[in-house]
């Protein structure tokens, strides 16, 4: 059977009925980003599908605008922790209290790209939704003009050793409430992040239910708060694509503009002029994390940086690339807590090698966008359709037959390529 023919094999077996899960077993219910990325690949071979993954999504929403980054339609024993560990949330169905990088808005508008009146009845149909969650980004997730987080699962890069300052400033708390872990009933533990991070990861959520999962609270009060180079470039970017859709359907762009301006201006704050990146930073203490991660060139994506930062990030990665086989890795290979195949301490990620490498090519970057596309699409080649893979040996990680390997796959080599496409 062909690759496309298994990608597309692995995204209709994953498919719930009108929306899709990550992976069986690891991943049972409907993720935010994931399925973000699934209807771009899902695209390729069948539209009308790939907007009910969108709208699917939006159904999740919360009365205050926030997108969470797990809905739970059923309440599934093989996934840990399920809608009873994060209690009463406000939305019409159960979810998670956090939320996801927010890349349906680009989603959208790539979908959407022809302006064939049937396309822009489709982003008619969203924007108010998708409107009211980048609001909710400014109102609950910025400080300093940076998009934080109270949550490492909200940025998706959830054992990433950025965190770990942020982490290392918190404590367990003594009333945590005791748990069973599933993810490593799954897969190999050597693949995940480990149980201390894990019980900080159940503080945070406790204290959260706590809180009534008040937003306002959880940012001011919160054991956790670090600003986010993929929240705060997914953002930006998805700002500019929200602006272009505005402009497309007569609505008045001001409010947009000024997101926009200040994303712009404040990335400055996640620069860590020492390592020459930009990087995840402690907001409680001021503290840059300590290593070049996969986010860190995601200023490509949302068009941000000035030419100097630019050109010292692409100086670490052509170190990075003389290190690995594969690009581009989650942590660099270099810094303390580089772990090759564990989760988000090495391994490469198909949704981030997308991203970036789109990024890279329109900014002109060709030669590395085409290294980044050409290793993920190796490591596919070689091993299958893995959550993630080793940097060093191509070995796929964690979940297979993962929607959002085979979706980017889709995206490059799929039936008919989208427009736009990196
Ligand atoms: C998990 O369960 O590992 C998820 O990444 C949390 O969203």
């Amino acid at each position: 059977m062909s690759l496309n023919d298994q990608a597309i094999d692995i995204l209709t077996g994953n498919d719930r009925g009108g929306y899709t899960i990550p992976t069986k077993g690891l991943y049972p219910y409907q993720w935010n980003w994931d399925s973000a990325f699934i209807a771009l690949g899902i695209a390729s071979y069948d539209p009308d599908r790939a907007w009910s993954e969108v709208t699917a999504l939006l159904d999740g929403q919360w009365p205050d605008g926030m997108i969470p980054s797990i809905i739970f339609r059923s309440d599934d024993p093989d996934y840990f922790p399920g809608p009873a560990r994060w209690g009463k949330t406000p939305g019409a169905m159960p979810s998670t209290g956090v939320s996801q990088p927010p890349v349906l808005a680009s989603v959208v508008r790539q979908l959407n790209a022809g302006g064939s009146p049937a396309e822009i009845a489709r982003m008619r149909e969203v924007f108010a939704p998708i409107m009211k969650w980048h609001r909710w980004f400014q109102s609950s997730r910025v400080m300093h003009g940076a998009t934080v987080t109270t949550h490492p699962w909200e940025t998706g890069r959830d054992n990433c050793p950025e965190w770990n300052i942020g982490l290392d400033q918190m404590a367990v708390a003594p009333d945590l409430a005791p748990y069973v872990r599933m993810d490593n009933k799954h897969v190999n533990p050597r693949f995940r992040p480990s149980q201390e991070q894990y019980d900080k990861y159940l503080t945070i959520v406790q204290r959260g239910e706590e809180m009534g999962w008040d937003q306002n609270r959880l940012l001011h009060e919160g054991p956790f708060l670090m600003a986010d180079p993929t929240l705060h470039f997914v953002l930006l970017r998805a700002n500019r694509d929200l602006k272009a859709m505005a402009e497309i359907l007569g609505e008045d762009t001001a409010e947009i503009d000024t997101w926009i301006a200040s994303g712009e201006a404040s990335a400055d704050y996640m620069w860590n002029d020492a390592l020459g990146a930009f990087t995840a930073r402690d907001v409680k203490t001021g503290a840059f994390s300590t290593g070049f991660s996969n986010a860190s060139p995601l200023c490509f994506y949302a068009d941000a940086g000035t030419p100097e930062q630019r050109g010292r990030i692409m100086e670490n990665m052509k170190r990075i690339a003389g290190k690995v086989r594969f690009m581009l890795p989650s942590w660099d290979p270099d810094a303390d807590a580089f772990e090759p195949q564990r989760y988000w301490c090495g391994p490469v990620w198909p949704q981030m090698n997308y991203m970036v490498a789109e990024g890279l090519a329109r900014a002109g970057e060709v030669e590395m966008a085409g290294r980044i596309r050409e290793d993920l699409s190796a490591a596919i080649r070689q091993s299958g359709f893995w959550e993630c893979f080793n940097p060093l040996t191509g070995e796929g990680c964690v979940g297979n037959n993962f929607s959002w390997t085979a979706a980017v796959w889709l995206t490059w080599h799929g039936p008919q390529p989208l427009r736009g496409a990196a």
